[in-house]
């Protein structure tokens, strides 16, 4: 089996992080639910890992770029999971069709169908339900779909009566097509590429259209949690939905190290633990501190005493200082917090960034490499 994982470009709207790590390594969330042995977890890692799972051999990477860091950490993966990575390198972005064209080679040198993911969602990636519901019904390709409460983000399916097959697939509709959304994660037959040409081209708006038109594609309900967490709204509410659904897996189905934080461990230093949260083993937590929900304390992470957590994610190496209270915000890699600092409202530190003590961010993102010294009422871009 192989797969091709939709990468693409800089990964803009999850600026600043974007601006030190590229978006598919940014990590997500401590740990996953299938066996690990690292526990830094990029959020590539969730999709080869679960890819890797249902015997997925050979991932194709679509990039338009090819960071050194990129090209080390999939080294890494190759190993962990064993399997065999390729980098397909754009010299123009192609599109989320035209990289299957240009990877054609790996994709069609058998008759078996391949996986196809965008990079940034997130879910419990059920691909082996998905694949014996595809050769179930031998049509061209299968789509997961999922329900939103605002579909205009993103591709909207309509099914014909009570069957599996796409009637329509309306891409980011402006007026209400239906609430069934495309999750992004597809299986297709080597067939699709006939239908694919070398060129900037978009798979949602022509390639999907005309296979429903054809009768070829067929959807599943994808069962469980979704989120798209390439905007850093999303990545947060994304992460609430991950750390619901660990809490909700039987205890079979976890690894030793996806447990999420036990109250009682912590009861000794006063500290109060709510909520679904992840705590890194080698991570700090001081006296009196209140923790959830929703948080994810990454490695290395030194939280103070007394500081107040909700809703928010420490990237690795990060520090916030006694008494700060942190609630809707991402703090970048090796940032630190000053005392009775306060991040809200979606604020977002790049990496190594320094909020001084006592001040506030209220939304809006700071740079790599900033200190900041005077309050941010409203939600800026700090440079
Ligand atoms: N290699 C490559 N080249 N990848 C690309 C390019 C390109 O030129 N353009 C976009 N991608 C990758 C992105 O990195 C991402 O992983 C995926 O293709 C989808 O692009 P997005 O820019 O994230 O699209 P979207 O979120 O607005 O909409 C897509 O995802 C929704 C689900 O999150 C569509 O597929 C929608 O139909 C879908 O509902
Ligand atoms: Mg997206």
């Amino acid at each position: 089996l192989k797969a091709l994982i939709l990468v693409g470009g800089f990964g803009t709207r999850l600026r600043p992080l974007t601006f030190s790590t590229p978006k598919p390594l940014v990590d997500f969330a401590n740990s996953i639910y299938i066996n690990a042995n690292s526990l830094s977890r990029p959020m590539i890692f969730h999709q080869i890992a679960a890819l890797a799972k249902v015997g997925v051999k050979e991932i194709v990477l679509a990039v338009n770029y090819q960071p050194d860091v990129m090209l080390n950490a999939m080294k890494e993966v190759e190993k962990e999971y064993n399997v065999k990575i390729t980098f397909s390198i754009e010299t123009e972005p192609l599109g989320t069709a035209g990289p299957l064209a240009l990877a054609r080679d790996i994709l069609c040198n058998d008759s078996e169908p391949f996986f196809v993911l965008n990079s940034d969602v997130i879910c419990l990636f059920p691909f082996q339900e998905l694949l014996n519901f595809h050769k179930h019904h031998g049509k061209e390709g299968t789509l997961m779909v999922t329900p939103v409460l605002d579909p205009t983000k993103y591709g909207v399916v309509v099914k014909k009566q009570n069957s599996t097959a796409v009637e329509r697939f309306v891409e980011k509709p402006k007026d209400w097509v239906g609430d069934e959304i495309n999750a992004g994660i597809y299986i297709l037959n080597p067939t699709v590429l006939d239908r694919i040409e070398l060129r900037p081209m978009s798979i949602e708006k022509e390639v999907f259209p005309h296979m429903a038109r054809d009768g070829e594609l067929h959807v599943m309900n994808l069962k469980g949690f979704w989120a798209d967490v390439g905007q850093p709204a999303d990545f947060l509410s994304g992460t609430t939905l991950y750390l619901k659904s660990l809490s909700k897996l039987p205890p079979n189905e976890l690894g030793p190290k996806d447990k999420l934080a036990d109250p009682s461990f912590y009861t000794s230093q006063n500290v109060v633990i709510t909520g679904p949260n992840l705590i890194h083993p080698q991570a700090t937590v001081g006296k009196g501190a209140k923790i959830g929900p929703n948080v994810v304390i990454g490695e290395n992470v030194k939280v103070g005493d007394g500081v107040r957590l909700s809703n928010c994610v420490l990237l690795p190496n990060s520090t916030i200082k006694d008494n700060a209270h942190v609630k809707d915000s991402i703090v970048g890699w090796h940032s630190t917090v000053g005392r009775w600092g306060r991040l809200q409202g979606i604020a977002v530190l790049g990496e190594d960034v320094h909020i001084g003590d006592e001040i506030l961010v209220n939304g809006g993102k700071v740079l790599p490499h900033k200190s900041v010294k005077v309050d941010i009422m409203e939600p800026t871009i700090v440079m």
